[in-house]
């Protein structure tokens, strides 16, 4: 979980998005603290996290950024994607709406993004598999054909959470 005195080599910003609830907050609490709150409250505005990592012997600072899913609590726009190298499209997989939702994420990410961003489509609460909504090859199959890179993610029993932050990462680099 990273050194305070390490020197840096690398910062990249990297943005989560996606409808309310589906586990922004916690998926990068996950990640940045290995903490997870199962009454997690929706954010307000904006929050980041960072936490430094070694990737190919350099040091890498991933500063995460997360805002809310509800329209009313967003961040502005522009100023949220500006410098994002990696961008998280998260969905909670035992919520339809949440992965219909997805194209207009993209369009969002899309129209104000750098054209390069390295984008990783999540199916978040992958513990819930006897609630599943949303078929595993369905999202792969989207992934596919929008060119993203996809994972299925628990926040609460921290499955592939590290393994999705390190593919942005190491493919960012
Ligand atoms: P907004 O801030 O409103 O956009 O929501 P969010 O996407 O940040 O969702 P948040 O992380 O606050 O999580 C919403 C709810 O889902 C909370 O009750 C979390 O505890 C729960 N949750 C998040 N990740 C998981 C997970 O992997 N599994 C399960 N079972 N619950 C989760
Ligand atoms: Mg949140």
């Amino acid at each position: 979980y990273g050194d305070a005195n390490q020197k840096i080599d690398y910062v990249f910003k990297v943005v989560l998005i996606g409808d309310s609830a589906v586990g922004k907050s916690q998926i990068l609490s996950r990640f940045a603290r290995n903490e997870f709150s199962l009454d997690s409250k929706a954010t307000i505005g904006v929050e980041f996290q960072t936490r430094t990592l070694v990737i190919q012997h350099k040091s890498v600072k991933a500063q995460i950024w997360d805002t809310a899913g509800q329209e009313r609590y967003r961040a502005v726009t522009s100023a949220y994607y500006r410098g994002a190298v990696g961008a998280m499209l998260v969905y909670d997989i035992t919520k339809r709406q949440t992965f219909d939702h997805i194209p207009r994420w993209l369009e969002e990410l899309r129209s104000h993004a750098d054209k390069n961003i390295v984008i990783i489509l999540i199916g978040n609460k992958c513990d819930l598999e006897s609630q599943r909504a949303v078929p595993t090859e369905d999202a792969k199959e989207f992934a596919e054909k929008e060119g993203l890179f996809f994972l299925e993610t628990s926040a609460l029993e921290a499955t592939n959470v590290e393994t999705a932050f390190l593919t942005v990462l190491t493919e960012i680099f």
